[in-house]
């Protein structure tokens, strides 16, 4: 992973079986501009199509995990051209092609399409550090990268409509308690190590253990708790079609640390 074709991100390996993506645009903040989601969607996808990679991780500056979507390059868009081109949507791909667990590490500025962005995470970790929030009513607009449905889903209807009606800020603390962030770490560079070392946990698990779990979660969000039941069970069913099913139950038996093959 060459760290010079990007203009606006980085990526790196830091740990086995662990993609790190950090947002780069320290001049605006880490707005997020088309060309910057256009590189951090490619990023995503080679990361994705590489077998050695199991889990991948997106942070961002300390000063900033994102400030949102770029005001400058949004602010000319006519309805036809926000409309009409399906601005943004190209966002969401990400929770759609991307199989294998995102943990987003926010420190600082996490703020409109930021905020959006670190939700779109299987799971968020934050420092003390972090501010989140939905401004856009402040821009005259409201969230337009999930951030209603996301936010909501997290913390509940009261709280999610109160920040998004005053376009107030709240903490990473308060992310934390509100349930919001997995984990709460007191600085920055410990924020970025806990979500490195969970997703080197994550990557020495079977991929396709791994994917299935992802795949039965997010169905929850989706479906009653009857259906979503009745689908991880299939899930789970078909696990046992897996080389990596046998391996481990196999190794658990025998008292041994199992190898998987990923089959
Ligand atoms: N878009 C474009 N540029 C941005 C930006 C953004 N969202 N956020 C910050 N910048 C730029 C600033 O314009 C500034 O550039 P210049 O040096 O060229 O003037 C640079 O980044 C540094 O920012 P500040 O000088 O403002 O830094 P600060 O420390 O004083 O303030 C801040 C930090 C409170 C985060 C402030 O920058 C801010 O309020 N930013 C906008 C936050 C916002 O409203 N985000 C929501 C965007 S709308 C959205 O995201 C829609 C959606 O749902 C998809």
């Amino acid at each position: 992973y060459s760290t010079g074709t990007y203009e606006f991100i980085k990526t790196s390996t830091p740990k086995d079986g662990v993609g790190l993506v950090t947002l780069n645009r320290p001049k605006a903040l880490n707005a997020l501009s088309s060309p910057l989601f256009k590189e951090l969607n490619q990023a995503l996808k080679d990361f994705s199509a590489d077998e050695s990679i199991g889990a991948l991780v997106i942070t961002g500056s300390e000063k900033a995990f994102a400030a949102g979507a770029d005001i400058k390059e949004m602010k000319d868009l006519s309805l036809a051209d926000a409309y009409g081109k399906d601005f943004i949507e190209m966002w969401s791909d990400l929770t759609t092609f991307l199989k294998k667990p995102l943990i987003t590490a926010v420190n600082g500025y996490a703020l409109g399409g930021g905020c959006e962005l670190a939700m779109m995470g299987d799971i968020l970790y934050c420092s003390t550090t972090a501010t989140f929030g939905q401004p856009e009513i402040k821009l005259g607009v409201i969230p337009g990268a999930g951030g209603s449905q996301r936010l909501t889903a997290a913390i509940g209807k009261s709280r999610a409509m109160e920040l998004i009606l005053t376009g107030d800020t709240f903490t990473g603390k308060q992310a934390g308690e509100w349930g919001l962030a997995a984990k709460v770490f007191e600085t920055p560079a410990e924020c970025l190590d806990g979500a490195l070392s969970t997703a080197a946990k994550i990557a020495s698990f079977s991929q396709l253990a791994v994917k299935a779990a992802k795949e039965v979660v997010n169905k929850s969000q989706d479906l009653g708790i009857r259906e979503g039941v009745e689908f991880e069970r299939r899930v789970f069913h078909s696990l046992f079609g897996s080389k990596d099913q046998k391996i481990g139950m196999e190794a658990f038996a025998a008292k041994k640390k199992p190898e998987w093959t990923h089959e």
